[in-house]
């Protein structure tokens, strides 16, 4: 392993009724003066934007000031638009309801509240935050993992790009999760966040660093457990039991435990960040369809790694020769995402090469990317090339 420090200080709170339990209570421990931030309207139709409401208003002197109708892939205007809000009328806590764009929109908030410049310097790394104003959420779906780390992923829609900042101030301070809550997630939605999770194992699984037995079989264990409740779950999409072992699934898939020790891949990712900039797609299909094209590119090279995740996880043969393993293991991944019904090729979104230049380009934000493989431009456009 290599040397590491690890620090979360979100403080979760997961499981039936808990707004209703720990809102008021949470909140009222950093302020009154609240931005509520929500996407498009899901929260008013299950009732649960109520439910917030009814709980903060049990706040003495509570000022509510709400920011709406944040974007799936949230746009940097609508931050924008959230700091002006804040600073225009004095806000002291910022509470995001919402699945990850929702809560990485309000950590952009967050830190662009405490900051002079425009808050874009933030997300590109031309500015390090250095404080921020509290922020807490409330996930509505399971996915990302946003909702016990520190990154935000913000789409400048004029320059057609994508882009991950994380820091330590934009951690929530608090994370409710009542699997209830997700209920009401569709079918298309509930699939991109299982993908969305799975890769947030792979990535750090692709791991270059050596002897982190305990981080694979984490990983591992997280992979199995989706594959095995993610059918029975898309059967049946009001059970608890199998939406909160989805829940927490996607938590700790990016809660960074997976990354104590390891210098980790997410060259997958950078693609699809590269691909939604430019065409708008949901993050979870997009890996669908990505992630098979890109263990078979690594395959090509270093084939050990996925063979053992097809052994592990699939339980494959494994005296079956590596490279032949690798191609199996591939192969289940891509019947598995398939069957659940997830795209499995950019045209299924439409995308031919038109704009194939443009997402190579952003793709890549300094020379390469990816540690497990590392790779060029050349190396991305065959890639998305063959998942065209
Ligand atoms: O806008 P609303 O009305 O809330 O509807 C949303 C949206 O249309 C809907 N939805 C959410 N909860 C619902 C619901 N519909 C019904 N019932 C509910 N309970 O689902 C749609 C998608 O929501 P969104 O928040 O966009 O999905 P997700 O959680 O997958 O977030 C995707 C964003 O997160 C970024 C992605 O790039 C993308 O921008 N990521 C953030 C990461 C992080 N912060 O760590 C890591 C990820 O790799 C990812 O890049
Ligand atoms: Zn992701």
């Amino acid at each position: 392993m290599d040397n590491f420090q690890y620090v979360n200080p979100t403080k979760l709170i997961f499981g039936k009724d808990q707004v209703k339990n720990a809102l008021t209570k949470e909140v009222e421990y950093y302020g009154t003066r609240v931005l509520l931030v929500y996407g498009s309207g899901s929260i008013k139709k299950n009732g649960l934007y109520e439910e917030v409401l009814k709980q903060l208003n049990q706040i003495n002197n509570v000022q509510i000031v709400e920011l709406a109708g944040v974007e799936p892939n949230p746009r940097l205007s609508t931050v924008q638009k959230g700091i002006r809000l804040i600073k225009e009328n004095q806000l002291d806590f910022i509470l995001a309801v919402g699945g990850g764009s929702v809560i990485d929109c309000a950590k952009a908030i967050s830190v662009g509240a405490h900051y002079d410049g425009n808050v874009w310097d933030i997300v590109i790394g031309k500015a390090t935050p250095s404080s921020s104003l509290p922020l807490g959420t409330i996930l509505t779906m399971a996915a990302t993992g946003s909702e016990m780390n520190g990154n935000s992923v913000i789409t400048n829609w004029d320059e057609k790009d994508k882009r991950a900042f994380s820091s330590i101030h934009t951690y929530p301070k608090f994370s409710i999760l009542d699997p209830q809550n997700t209920f009401s997630v569709p079918m298309d939605q509930t699939v991109y966040g299982i993908v969305d999770l799975m890769s947030h194992v792979l990535e750090q699984y692709f791991h270059i660093s050596e002897n982190a037995p305990i981080q694979e079989r984490f990983g591992e264990s997280i992979l199995k457990t989706t594959i095995e409740v993610a059918p029975k779950l898309l059967n049946d999409l009001q059970s608890y039991a199998h939406r909160e072992v989805i829940m927490l699934n996607a938590t700790f898939a990016l809660n960074k435990i997976l990354t104590m020790g390891v210098k980790t891949d997410w060259a997958s990712h950078m693609m699809e960040h590269a691909v939604s900039a430019v065409h708008d797609i949901p993050h979870g299909g997009g890996l669908a369809i990505l992630f098979p094209h890109w263990m078979e590119y690594v395959s090509e090279t270093k084939p050990e790694k996925v063979a053992q995740l097809g052994i592990r996880v699939f339980d494959l043969d494994a005296t079956t020769e590596t490279t032949k393993l690798a191609k199996e293991t591939i192969q289940q991944f891509r019947e598995f995402w398939k069957s659940i019904g997830a795209p499995t090729r950019l045209s299924d979104y439409g995308i031919d090469s038109k704009e194939i230049d443009l997402m190579v380009e952003r793709s890549i934000v300094n020379e390469t990317i990816g540690n497990y493989v590392s790779l060029a431009k050349d190396d991305v456009r065959q890639i998305l090339e063959r998942a065209l």
